[in-house]
């Protein structure tokens, strides 16, 4: 068994890497920690917790930050529906919390599976970089850090430069991507390319015919449509459920080692990921940027899991 620990603003996309993580028999997800971003802290919240359920699965669900760490939020609920999980009526109500703070848990079960916990980022980097400031050295503890966020090559999703997790949060970003964790990062350029679903496609995962294919693929309704009017796209991407297959079997994604920086500014320079492709900033690379990911691979095991 690997034991992972997933932190997440819960909205579609994020559902269905959950999905895959709680349903994939060699992995024990320790704890699912919440961060406000698709939608804010309380509807994230309640779609994890009604996602675990789903899956008939015990993993403990902590609330986390509300907010980017010096920043406005700013939610995306026009992508992902005002409940984030489409707006199809689910019922997103009512389940409570195991207790404790995302960031003091995310310390505790580092801690506890020291060099052997692998952790994964599917949102803004708010709870993780709380994690880190408190204590800098868990950075020695995790095994890998997947992060869904950033652009290895092209251009943004929510400005033409930046890519929504790191541009919410900025300079959680960047005291994550300097921190010294062993990180892979699974640009949104991944997900448009190699994770896009046209009709016909979601149709083939949703004609499985249980529960949770239904689930992942109609939770999907608002993503549709914003991607396909919005982002150019032939239907909706996943860009939570490649990273979390990436993070499951690693030879999913081709990577390179370059040195990533966040820009912490604002406009165009806000949440930018800039990849010293080149080297010529003389600086150590620090992170493994995945450069392609094997589609066939990734739709198989999000099959499995929903099958
Ligand atoms: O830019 C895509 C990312 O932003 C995904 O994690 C999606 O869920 C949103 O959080
Ligand atoms: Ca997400």
């Amino acid at each position: 068994m690997r034991n992972f620990i997933i932190d997440t603003d819960t909205a579609s996309d994020d559902a269905v890497a959950l999905v895959m993580a709680l349903r994939q028999p060699d992995i024990a997800v320790k704890a699912i920690t919440v961060v406000a971003g698709n939608v804010p802290l309380a509807p994230a919240l309640q779609n994890a917790l009604y996602t675990v359920e789903l899956c008939a699965a015990d993993a403990p669900v902590y609330a986390g930050c509300a907010k980017p760490l010096l920043r406005e939020l700013e939610t995306a609920q026009d992508v992902h529906g005002q409940d984030g999980l489409g707006d199809i009526g689910l019922p997103l109500y009512g389940r409570t919390p195991a207790p404790g703070h995302a960031a003091d848990v995310l310390r505790a079960v580092i801690k506890a599976h020291a060099g052997d916990i692998t952790l994964v980022t599917l949102g803004p980097l708010t709870n993780v970089a709380l994690a880190l400031l408190r204590e800098p050295e868990l950075a020695r503890s995790v095994s890998h850090c997947y992060i869904m966020g950033g652009i290895g090559s092209g251009h943004g999703n929510v400005t033409p430069t930046a890519e929504f997790n790191i541009w919410v949060d900025p300079e959680a970003a960047k005291i994550v991507f300097e921190s010294g964790m062993p990180m892979t990062m699974v640009g949104w350029d991944i997900s448009w390319k190699y994770a896009t679903f046209d009709a016909r496609q979601a149709e083939e995962i949703r004609r499985i015919g249980t529960p949770l294919a239904e689930f992942v693929i109609d939770i999907q309704a608002t993503l549709t449509e914003f991607s396909m009017t919005e982002n150019a796209l032939a239907g909706f991407d996943l860009p939570d459920p490649i990273t979390m297959a990436a993070a499951i079997d690693p030879s999913i994604v081709d990577c390179r080692e370059y040195r990533v920086d966040v820009t912490t500014g604002d406009g165009l320079e806000r949440g930018m990921t800039v990849v010293d492709v080149l080297g010529v900033t003389k600086r150590a690379p620090q992170m493994r940027v995945a450069t392609r990911a094997d589609r066939a691979a990734f739709v198989d095991m999000l099959k499995r899991s929903v099958s």
